[in-house]
């Protein structure tokens, strides 16, 4: 049977969903430049996969990594049957201070992609859109329909991404994609042997609580506490890292049935705020997490949730985990890997 590339496959999201993939039944390969993850995931997909990943190091802008992939996905497999693009750079604040990087790698890893797509006669693309695309929402929850704007670099990478492709599907019929939205993916695998290792200081709430709790960082900076939520701090819609892989699984089906395009909000319904997560967080690591409470971070928006009715009602998948679960899978990772994947 064909098998799937993802891009990107051993980042964050990109490992959890090659695992929902085999669990699922399919093959799959993967390629990353290993820019912003390490090899090490190689080592832990192999022991929770129960076999050794198919794996090319590159670049996805370049063309001749990904002839590899295919190469080898046909000596391997029955070749590609649909691809999974992760592959992009997701710093919003860095994105602000290199922003032709973010283009680059960004929309140039995306046209490459489909280039190479097109060479090998593969035309199901799952596509890593983001809330980020919403902008400052008008009203909540977020349907798929409400306006679309980006307010950086690293959004704007996305929302065109978005509009390339689907100038390519008006100019060719045969291409179809999945625009899938993801709103905050947080957790970890079950076993705690993989999960979220970001680079320096990390960008995202629950990584820095989940340092807070280990006890790299001191307290966790709340940014504002004036903002027009329940609480004053910022809320979102934290989905766990499992269902969004899932998401995947149910949108590569929809692809392979349907013939047709979908974009869709991978996100639970549900928005919980800083103060929210923080005291999950402290209940499931069973201690508390110091807050201080900081300036709003710039960019930022009060509220940010998903109407996730659309997903369930086209794939048939809704997001299953709640934020215990979220805080507890998290917790486990990041308390028996301290330093992430370095020893
Ligand atoms: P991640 O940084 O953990 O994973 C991305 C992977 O892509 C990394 O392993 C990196 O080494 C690789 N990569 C980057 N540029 C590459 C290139 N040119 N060639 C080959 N590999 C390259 O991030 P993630 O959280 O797993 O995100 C995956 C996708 O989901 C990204 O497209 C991201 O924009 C999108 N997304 C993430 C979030 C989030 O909060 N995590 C939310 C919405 C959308
Ligand atoms: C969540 C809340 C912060 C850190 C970002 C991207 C978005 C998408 C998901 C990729 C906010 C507050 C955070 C901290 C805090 N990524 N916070 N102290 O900003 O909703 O979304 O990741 O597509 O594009 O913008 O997520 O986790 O950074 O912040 O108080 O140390 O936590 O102000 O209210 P965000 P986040």
């Amino acid at each position: 049977m064909p098998a799937i590339l993802l891009t990107g496959a051993t980042g964050y999201i990109g490992s959890h969903t090659w695992l929902a993939l085999q669990s699922a039944g399919f093959d799959v390969i993967g390629v990353d430049s290993l820019v912003n993850s390490s090899p090490k995931v190689l080592d832990r997909l192999t022991e929770l996969g129960g076999r050794e990943p198919v794996f090319v190091e590159g670049d996805v802008r370049d063309a001749a990594a990904l002839d590899r992939c295919f190469e080898l996905a046909g000596t391997r497999f029955g070749g590609i049957s649909a691809v999974v693009h992760f592959a992009a750079l997701k710093a919003v604040g860095e994105s602000n201070e290199r922003p032709l990087d973010y283009y680059e790698n960004n929309l140039g890893g995306l046209l490459s992609v489909c280039q190479a797509m097109k060479r090998h006669g593969v035309t199901d693309l799952v596509f890593s859109s983001s809330a980020t695309v919403y902008g400052k929402p008008e009203s909540l929850p977020i349907t798929e329909s409400a306006a679309l704007k980006a307010t950086n670099p690293y959004g704007q990478t996305k929302l065109i991404g978005e509009e390339l492709l689907r100038g390519l599907e008006q100019c060719d019929a045969s291409w179809h994609f999945a625009y899938l939205r993801y709103f905050n993916p947080v957790g970890a695998h079950p076993s705690g042997r993989i999960g979220e290792d970001p680079r320096g200081i990390p960008n995202n709430l629950m990584p820095y609580v989940a340092q807070v709790a280990v006890g790299k960082r001191a307290h966790l900076n709340v940014f504002g506490n004036d903002y027009d939520t329940p609480d004053g701090t910022g809320v979102r819609d934290y989905i766990h890292v499992c269902d969004l892989a899932e998401g995947h699984v149910a949108a590569l089906r929809y692809l392979a049935e349907q013939k047709r395009s979908l974009t869709v909000n991978l996100g639970t319904g549900q928005g919980y705020s800083v103060l929210d997560l923080a005291r999950a967080y402290g209940e499931a690591a069973d201690r508390e997490i110091p807050v201080v409470f900081a300036p709003r971070r710039p960019g930022d928006i009060d509220a940010c949730y998903a109407d996730p009715a659309k997903a369930f009602e086209t794939m048939g998948w809704r997001a299953t985990r709640g934020l215990a679960e979220m805080c507890a899978d998290s917790w486990r990772w990041q308390s028996s890997n301290p330093n992430g994947f370095e020893a």
